[in-house]
């Protein structure tokens, strides 16, 4: 018996980076796997090597920001499984900027995906878990929620509230049985750690300081397989006592100083 059979779980993001590392190690575990991403294109791919495993899956192209699209997508899910399991709040953008020279517009264009597609979905997906008296929502916040590098003030503030939002989440569902969690992750490579061109994880200041002084004291960066396992966790049976936390999963970065 594998930690999520049976179950079904809506993966945003999921065309890339972590959201897909999330989506194949559940589709591994048994899940069935809604995925959900505005590139349609990387999306099918993710479907494809879910179900070359033998694993259901099935891909819903669509920007988060849309909220009828969104709405529209939670109604096909639940016509296909009849159930939502596991919500995995994942998409994000990046953008940067600091406060004397960003825009309101880039602050609100970060929020609509990084913080109101979070709500968005909880919104869509939360009575229907209250209703089945069972569910699980796990929101992808960041170490930068705990500790600002600056420069991306909207992408730190967004994950700053999501770890408080997923306390709020925790605290109103809790008598439905419905658990809301949320993961931190360091620097990870992945395609959004892709700046210019080039990946930040393999920059030569990057790798001085993160990786050869140990500020990373596990001396590399975070793969999205690293996170993947902390999201099943959270979404499987052994997560049963705790609701509400941020789990930081950052190689111990925000550990030493
Ligand atoms: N990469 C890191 O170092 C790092 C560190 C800490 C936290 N995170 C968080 O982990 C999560 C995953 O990040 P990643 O590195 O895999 O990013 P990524 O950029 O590789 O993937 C994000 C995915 O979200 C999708 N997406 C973005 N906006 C969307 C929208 N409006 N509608 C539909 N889909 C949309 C993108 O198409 C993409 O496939 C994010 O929440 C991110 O903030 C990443």
């Amino acid at each position: 018996m594998s930690l999520l059979t049976g179950q079904t779980a809506i993966i945003t993001g999921a065309a890339q980076g972590l959201g897909r590392a999330v989506a194949l190690e559940f589709g591994g575990e048994g899940a069935a796997v809604a995925l959900l991403d505005r590139n349609a294109e990387s999306l099918q791919q993710v479907r494809n090597e879910i179900e070359a495993k033998g694993r259901l899956a099935r891909a819903y192209p669509l920007d988060l920001t849309d909220h009828a699209a969104y709405a529209r997508t939670v109604d096909e899910i639940l016509a296909w499984r009849g159930a939502i399991d596991i919500l995995v709040n994942n998409a994000a953008i990046v953008t940067f900027g600091s406060i004397l020279d960003d825009t309101l517009e880039n602050w609100r264009r970060t929020l609509a995906v990084n913080l109101e597609a979070v709500y968005l979905g909880c919104k869509l997906v939360a009575p229907h878990m209250v209703r089945r008296q069972s569910g699980r929502i796990i929101s992808i916040a960041s170490i930068e929620a705990l500790a600002a590098s600056g420069g991306v003030g909207p992408y730190n503030a967004a994950k700053g509230a999501i770890v408080s939002y997923t306390k709020s989440l925790a605290v109103e569902l809790a008598p439905h049985n419905v658990l809301a969690n949320a993961v931190a992750p360091g620097y990870m490579r992945t395609p959004m750690s892709i700046i210019d061109g080039v990946d930040e994880t393999t920059r030569p200041d990057f790798v001085e300081w993160y990786i050869n002084k140990g500020k990373i004291p596990l001396r590399r960066a975070g793969l999205p397989e690293d996170v993947a396992g902390t999201v099943i966790f959270l979404a499987s049976g052994y997560c049963r006592y705790m609701t509400g936390q941020t789990l930081v999963v950052d190689g111990g970065l925000t550990s030493t100083f």
